[in-house]
């Protein structure tokens, strides 16, 4: 039982792949890494120097400082969660703002960017024992993941979840404005020209509009166990 994997999940924004992922990570005692935290920290990064912005795009800062750009996770024993660090700086609460979500599907965009976050991934994937979850990780970070799942639900159900997720968080947002924003992204993340968002050919897709976490765990681990004792 002790062959360690690699678990690919992708999927649209809010389709729950954050809650499940982290849910089979602690299941298997693995690694969880939120790939998509990895670009909001590069856009708040970006935001915060001027390089984007309404009307601006300064890609000779954002290509002149990506190599500066450190990005880690660090275990918070206090909420038995991952947060993730800019440059030794906790920035896990700024990421999951409206403003860093507004223009993290312009920043996702940029191939240098891409190539930075993909190695950085594949660094981290290294050892194996370890759950990923973001637009390309079955299809461009490790197409030889043990497991890939693709994963989707309803634009409502998804507004909703994210709307749910900000209220808690205490920030303050219109309904229709989240909903829209998923559509925006939705849009973005399927057609941009590079590492767009679909769903790798030996992925298994899973709509979870209406299924529970625990009901989405009791379905993911009879094929984790076959995956680890090889069947
Ligand atoms: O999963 P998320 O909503 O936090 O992701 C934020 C943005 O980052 C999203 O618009 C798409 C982008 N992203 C990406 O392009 N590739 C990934 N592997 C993960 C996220």
């Amino acid at each position: 039982m002790d062959k360690r994997l690699i678990i690919a999940i992708d999927g649209y924004s809010s389709s729950g792949k954050s809650t499940f992922a982290r849910a089979i990570a602690r299941e298997l005692n693995y690694i969880y890494i939120d790939s998509g935290a990895m670009y909001r920290a590069v856009t708040l990064y970006c935001l915060r120097k001027g390089y984007i912005g309404k009307d601006v795009l300064r890609m000779e800062g954002i290509l002149a400082d990506i190599k500066d750009i450190h990005i880690s996770f660090i275990y918070n024993p206090d909420i038995n969660e991952y947060e993730t660090f800019l440059n030794s700086e906790n920035i896990e609460r700024e990421i999951r703002g409206f403003e860093v979500s507004s223009y993290v599907s312009r920043i996702s965009q940029i191939p240098e960017v891409r190539y930075r976050m993909v190695e950085l991934q594949r660094q981290i994937g290294v050892y194996k024992g370890i759950v990923m979850d973001g637009r390309d990780i079955g299809t461009v970070v490790f197409p030889d993941a043990d497991l890939k799942i693709f994963m989707t639900a309803s634009v409502d159900i998804r507004a909703k979840r994210r709307f749910d997720e900000l209220i808690n968080k205490n920030i303050e947002i219109d309904f229709e404005e989240v909903r829209e924003n998923i559509i925006a992204r939705d849009i973005a993340d399927e057609n941009r020209d590079i590492s767009p968002l679909r769903r790798a050919d030996d992925a298994i897709v899973l709509d979870n509009s209406r299924m529970t976490v625990e009901q989405q765990m009791e379905w993911v681990t009879k094929i984790i166990e076959n995956k680890i004792n090889g069947r």
